[in-house]
């Protein structure tokens, strides 16, 4: 794989990169017993299901807010789940996910090696504040954005297009980190140097555009880049 370099900014999808989107089904586990995992995965699916298709269907964009109670609520019907207080406790852990462990000293020592950092996310504005100030995160960020101005989602090239707006830089200054694989891939397909952040030892895609990082954890970012 190609080294990575160049960069002067670093850009990082939310759910699943930044955020640990399975923590709240994690946090009830004692509640959700053996039907835990199956949940958080298909409401991680229909989640992005719901956000692919509504694209696809044009003018039928509501906010990721909306996009993620309709997974929850298709995936608690699939593990036989009716509990209108579990799926509020749910709904409210989202809300506030924890970042991954190794996150804010990450972020720190990208911005103190004089790099500018962002989220690049489907989230609605609100759901990634909540995120954001929930994992104390904010004060490394030098911007938060989100498709919701769009009124599409991910993978639409206007919305990587965002981030080289933004910052005023080509897309070859953009070093873009998505644990989706998905994302990843079309992220380095408009042109951005990519780690994909396979958490979970996934396959890859069979899409265009390559990551050039394959990574564990972001903690394994800096060192990439020099710092
Ligand atoms: C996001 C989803 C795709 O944050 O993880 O955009």
């Amino acid at each position: 794989m190609s080294e990575i370099s160049g960069i002067k900014a670093c850009v990082f999808d939310a759910y699943g990169t930044l955020f640990d989107v399975n923590a709240a089904a994690a946090h009830l586990k004692g509640e959700l017993g053996d039907k835990e995992a199956k949940l958080a995965e298909i409401w991680r699916l229909k989640q992005l299901q719901y956000s692919w298709l509504r694209t696809l269907m044009e003018g039928c964009y509501v906010e990721f807010w909306q996009v993620t109670q309709d997974g929850l609520d298709f995936a608690m019907e699939a593990v036989g789940l009716k509990d209108d207080a579990l799926r509020q406790k749910l709904l409210d852990l989202y809300w506030k996910l924890d970042s991954y462990p190794e996150v804010p000293a990450m972020l720190q020592a990208l911005k103190d090696g004089g790099l500018k950092t962002a989220i690049l996310s489907n989230g609605s504005p609100a759901m990634l504040d909540g995120a954001v100030q929930s994992s104390g995160i904010g004060d490394r960020l030098d911007a938060v954005l989100s498709v919701d101005g769009h009124r599409f989602y991910k993978p639409r090239p206007q919305i990587y297009a965002m981030v080289t707006d933004h910052f005023k830089i080509s897309p070859q200054e953009v070093c873009f980190m998505s644990s989706n694989g998905w994302d990843a891939a079309a992220a380095a397909f408009f042109g951005f140097q990519v780690c994909w952040v396979n958490r979970t030892g996934q396959p890859q895609e069979r899409l265009p555009g390559e990551p050039k990082k394959i990574l564990k954890d972001l903690s394994q970012l800096p060192p990439l880049l020099g710092l």
